[in-house]
């Protein structure tokens, strides 16, 4: 009996994105649209409904999580959560994107719970800027975060910098700067089509090919080997201290060798980005299923992965806003 989770282009899947809250304390206005209509508290999976199916997907050596958002340090206690998590055996990898915002006060304690790396957006190291953007006056809370989890142990602290032409894309040299004089390990992203207000377009998409040319124009870089499944290609200074890496998600993807499945705050499966089709997995957890019937539904739903970006743009099918990141949480 087949025990991975294998999709029809014999994908496997190996690690899980979490989205634990969809509620954020910030309105970055390429994520959040006007009025976001948050999932009604009832919906959101309680921690024995995450943990339970987190085993559950242990089970097919799925071994890495990502918890995230909305923004996850806005859910009461989370590192509750994350205790009960880092327990489960088999998960080898645990890990949280934030804004940052609470990790000053949390660090220590997500540090304690077991949590073992740490992700912070910072879109902008201009305070003026970022606090326009996030539309909350954070941009010192959110570096004092950043080094608190320095501080609390966390080695590799990663940095994502979603670069948006016109927004931020002055900067790069900038972000390349603080990862080479600071030690982090900084990651641009490139602008993907799900944002809340449907602003995205192709003409603000910054590729990862100029970012790179801009950066070693500067620098001295070497590529390091890419990680099987990883969205990013990694460099790093050749007589520096930090690491950088490139997240091509438009203009490469990578979706090939995707080991990633999402599951959103109210228990839908999201298994590819791109994908128009969710999966309600939170309907069995709560009418009785056995564990026996959900892993039979994992394996069924994670066989649809939809063949992602990268097929779209062989078609040259115009990408479309399919739901906002701060329902997948990236
Ligand atoms: N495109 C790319 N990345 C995005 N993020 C939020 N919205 C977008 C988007 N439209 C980022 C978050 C976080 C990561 C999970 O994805 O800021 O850093
Ligand atoms: Fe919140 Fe992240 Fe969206 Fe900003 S990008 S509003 S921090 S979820």
């Amino acid at each position: 009996m087949e025990s991975r989770l294998v999709d029809f282009y014999g994908r496997v899947a190996r690690k899980l994105r979490l989205s634990v809250i969809d509620k954020c304390n910030f309105r970055c206005n390429f994520c959040m649209p006007e009025n976001p209509e948050w999932i009604p508290n009832e919906k959101i999976l309680a921690f024995d409904e995450i943990t339970r199916l987190v085993r559950i997907f242990s089970t097919f050596g799925v071994d890495r999580v990502r918890i995230s958002g909305g923004e996850p340090l806005v859910r009461r206690n989370i590192e509750k959560l994350i205790s009960e998590l880092a327990h489960i055996r088999p998960i080898r990898r645990l890990g949280i994107t934030t804004n940052g915002f609470f990790l000053a006060e949390k660090a220590a304690q997500l540090k304690d719970a077991g949590l073992q790396s740490v992700t912070v957006s910072l879109h902008s190291l201009r305070p003026e800027r970022f606090s326009f953007v996030t539309r909350v006056n954070s941009h010192s809370k959110v570096l004092d975060g950043i080094r608190a989890a320095k501080d609390a142990g966390f080695e590799n602290v990663k940095i994502n910098a979603v670069i948006i032409r016109g927004y931020n894309d002055d900067e790069i040299l900038d972000f390349a700067a603080f990862a080479y004089e600071e030690g982090f390990n900084m990651r641009f992203i490139e602008y993907m089509p799900f944002d809340g207000k449907r602003k995205w377009g192709m003409d603000k998409v910054v590729s990862g090919e100029e970012i790179l040319s801009k950066i070693s124009k500067r620098y001295q870089i070497v590529p390091l080997e890419r990680e099987a499944g990883s969205t990013a290609i990694n460099y790093k200074f050749v007589d520096g201290g930090g690491e950088f890496g490139i997240i091509t998600s438009i203009t490469r993807p990578f979706c090939s060798d995707c080991d990633r499945i999402r599951l959103t705050a109210d228990g839908k499966i999201v298994p590819c980005l791109f994908d128009i089709h969710e999966y309600d997995v939170a309907s069995l957890l709560r009418s009785g299923e056995s564990d026996l019937e959900i892993s039979e539904y994992l394996k069924k739903i994670v066989k649809l992965k939809a063949p992602g970006v990268e097929s779209l743009m062989k078609t040259s099918v115009e990408l479309k806003h399919v739901r906002p990141m701060y329902r997948t949480g990236g």
